[in-house]
C-alpha cells in the first residue's frame, strides 16, 4: 500500500476514483460532507433523508455527482457524533477500504481522519486508519491451487485528505498505521499457513529472511543439539513427540539509541532490551492426551504467539524505533508416537526445577519456561510472553479482550493502555499467590496443570515460576488470535498492543 496525503482544497475538487466523507447520524454532515453536499445542489442531503441512516460503519456509494471531481463519493457512516470514537472511525476507514476493494477501485482518498473525534490526536487516527486499510486489503490465497488474481485487492494507493498545517502529523501516523499493517499481515499470513508448510523450520526462515531485508535485525535459529546443549528439557520433551524438528529463534532487534536524558525520562525505560516470547506450536494435536476432532484443525493456530513476535519485531524494524527488542520463539509441533510426553511424565526444566506432566496437551507452558529461563541472559527492563494458551481464556473473556496476567501493576498498566490505545485491548486477570497451590505435585516441582478451576490463572502462575529474574507479563490471545468458523482467518492481534507499548516507551 502506497499512503499519502493530499492537502486540503475543497473536497468537491478532489480527483480520486473513490473518496470517503463522513455522515453521522440524525443528519450531522462532517467538514467535508458538507462541502460535498453543497457543490452537488444538496445530493447528500437527499439520500439521508431517504436511504442513509449513517449507522456506524455502513457505506453508500454516490457516483458521478455533478460539481464533484471525484468519480465516486463514498459515504460511510459514523453513528451518533456524541458517540464519536477512535473505535468508530477505525471502523469507518475499514468499512470504506472494504467499499473500495469490492468496487475494485485502485486508488482512494479519505476524508474521514481529519474529522474531530475526542480525545484522539490526528496522527493516532492516521495510525488507526492506515493499519485499518492494510486490514480491508489482507488477501490469503497462498495454498489456493489456481489463486485468482482477480480475486485480489486492487487498492494500492490510499490518500488522507488533511489541512496543509496537518499533513505532517497525518503522515507520521500513515507511516506507523503502515508499518503496523505490514506487521499484522506477516502474522495473520504465518497463522494462516497450514502446520504442514508453516512449520518450525519455516518459521525460523521467516525470522532469517527478516534479517535480510532489515539491518537491525539479527536472527539465530537453534536446532534440536543446540537446544538440548542449553538443557531445555521441558521444550525438548514436547518436541519428540513429532517427526518435525523443533527450532528456537532468537531475533534481536537494535534500533538507533536514544539520547540519555530522554532514557532517565520515560517512564519504563530502564536499561536492558524488552524481550517478547512467543508460543510457537505449529499443530497442537494435544498429544497423548488428544484434542476432540471437530475443530482441531484451528490448532494450526497455536503459533499465533510466535506469528505476532515476529510481526512485530517487523514493525519495529521498518519504524525504526530506538532501543533493543528481542524476540524468543520456541516452536515445535504437539503430536503423538512412540517418543511423545505420557501423562505422568516428569521432566527437567532449564531452571533446574522439574515438571510432572499431567496433560500432555498443556503444553504451551512447557515449551515456554525453558524460553523464559533462556531470557534471563538479555538482563532484560521487561520480559512479555504472548501465547495462545488456555480455552479458559476464551471462556472468560471470549474474543474481545486478551488475557493479561502479571504481578507487576506498573507493567500491567502499561500494557493494558497500550491495549486501549490501539483498539487491541486487554483485560486483567488475577494472579494471588493462593492459586499456585492448585500446581502441588506429589513427584515433582509442580504439576503442569492445575485442575478445573481457573484455568487460564494456573497456567499464568505456572509461566510465574520462571520469571523470577525480572519484571514479566502474559498476554493469553486464545480468543483473540483468530476467529473460527465461517470466518476462520487469524486477526494479526496482539501486534497493535505490541507495537503500541514500544511506542509509548519511546522516549521523546
Ligand atoms: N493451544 C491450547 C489452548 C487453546 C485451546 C487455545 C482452544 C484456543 C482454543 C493449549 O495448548 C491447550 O490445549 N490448553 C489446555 C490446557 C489444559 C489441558 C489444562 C486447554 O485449554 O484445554
Ligand atoms: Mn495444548
Ligand atoms: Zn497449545
Amino acid at each position: 500500500m502506497e499512503f499519502n496525503t493530499h492537502i486540503q482544497v475543497s473536497a468537491a475538487k478532489v480527483k480520486t476514483s473513490a473518496l470517503a466523507v463522513g455522515v453521522f447520524a440524525d443528519g450531522i454532515l462532517s467538514p467535508s460532507a458538507d462541502v460535498i453536499d453543497r457543490a452537488s445542489n444538496g445530493a447528500i442531503r437527499a439520500v439521508i433523508k431517504t436511504e442513509f441512516s449513517a449507522r456506524a460503519a455502513s457505506t453508500l456509494v454516490l457516483r458521478n455527482l455533478p460539481g464533484v471531481a471525484a468519480q465516486r463519493v463514498v459515504l460511510v457512516g459514523l453513528g451518533k457524533q456524541s458517540e464519536y470514537s477512535l473505535r468508530t472511525y477505525a471502523r469507518a476507514e475499514l468499512a470504506f477500504a472494504a467499499a473500495c476493494v469490492q468496487a475494485r477501485v485502485g486508488e482512494a482518498t479519505s476524508a474521514l481522519a481529519s474529522i474531530a473525534c475526542a480525545g484522539t490526536e490526528l496522527r493516532e487516527r492516521a495510525r488507526a486508519g492506515g493499519a485499518a486499510v492494510c486490514e480491508a486489503t489482507y488477501h490469503y490465497d497462498s495454498t489456493l491451487g489456481k489463486p485468482d488474481p482477480h480475486a485480489r485487492p486492487k487498492l494500492r494507493k490510499f490518500a488522507m485528505l488533511v489541512e496543509r498545517a496537518d499533513a505532517a502529523k497525518a503522515q507520521h501516523g500513515l507511516r506507523e498505521g503502515e508499518a503496523l499493517g505490514e506487521g499484522m499481515s506477516l502474522a495473520r499470513t504465518l497463522g494462516n499457513l497450514p502446520g504442514n508448510i508453516c512449520t518450525p523450520t519455516y518459521l525460523g526462515e521467516t525470522a532469517k529472511s527478516l534479517a535480510r531485508s532489515f539491518k537491525s535485525i539479527k536472527v539465530s535459529v537453534l536446532d534440536r543439539k543446540q537446544i538440548e546443549a542449553l538443557k531445555m528439557g521441558s521444550f525438548l520433551s514436547v518436541a519428540k513427540g513429532s517427526d518435525e524438528m523443533p527450532r528456537f529463534i532468537v531475533m534481536h532487534y537494535k534500533g538507533p539509541q536514544p539520547a540519555r536524558r530522554a532514557v532517565k525520562a520515560a517512564a519504563l525505560t530502564a536499561e536492558g532490551p524488552v524481550v517478547l516470547v512467543g508460543k510457537g506450536i505449529t499443530f497442537d494435536s494435544g498429544g497423548v492426551s488428544i484434542k476432540p476432532a471437530a475443530t482441531m484443525d484451528e490448532m494450526k493456530y497455536d503459533m499465533c504467539g510466535a506469528a505476532s513476535v515476529i510481526g512485530t519485531l517487523r514493525a519495529a524494524a521498518q519504524l525504526e524505533l530506538p532501543g533493543e527488542v528481542i524476540g524468543l520463539i520456541p516452536t515445535c509441533e504437539n503430536m503423538l508416537s512412540g517418543r511423545a510426553n505420557k501423562p505422568g511424565d516428569v521432566v527437567t526444566s532449564m531452571s533446574g526445577q522439574t515438571i510432572e506432566i499431567l496433560n500432555t496437551d498443556a503444553e504451551g507452558r512447557l515449551i515456554l519456561c525453558d524460553a523464559l529461563t533462556y531470557a534471563e541472559r538479555f538482563k532484560p527492563s521487561v520480559v512479555v510472553d504472548i501465547a495462545t494458551l488456555t480455552g479458559a481464556c476464551v471462556v472468560a473473556l471470549g474474543s474481545v479482550n486478551s488475557g493479561l496476567f502479571s504481578t507487576d501493576d506498573a507493567l500491567a498498566g502499561a500494557l493494558l493502555a497500550a491495549g486501549r490505545q490501539a483498539l487491541d485491548p486487554a483485560w486483567r486477570m488475577p494472579m494471588d499467590e493462593a492459586y499456585q497451590d492448585q500446581l502441588k505435585s506429589n513427584f515433582a516441582d509442580m504439576a503442569n496443570i492445575g485442575g478445573p478451576q481457573a484455568g487460564s490463572v494456573t497456567a499464568a502462575c505456572f509461566l510465574s515460576r520462571f520469571t523470577k529474574a525480572y519484571r514479566w507479563a502474559h498476554l493469553d490471545i486464545a480468543g483473540t488470535a483468530w476467529r473460527g468458523g465461517k470466518d476462520k482467518g487469524s486477526t494479526g492481534r496482539p501486534v497493535p498492543l505490541l507495537l503500541q507499548f514500544l511506542l509509548n516507551r519511546k522516549p521523546g
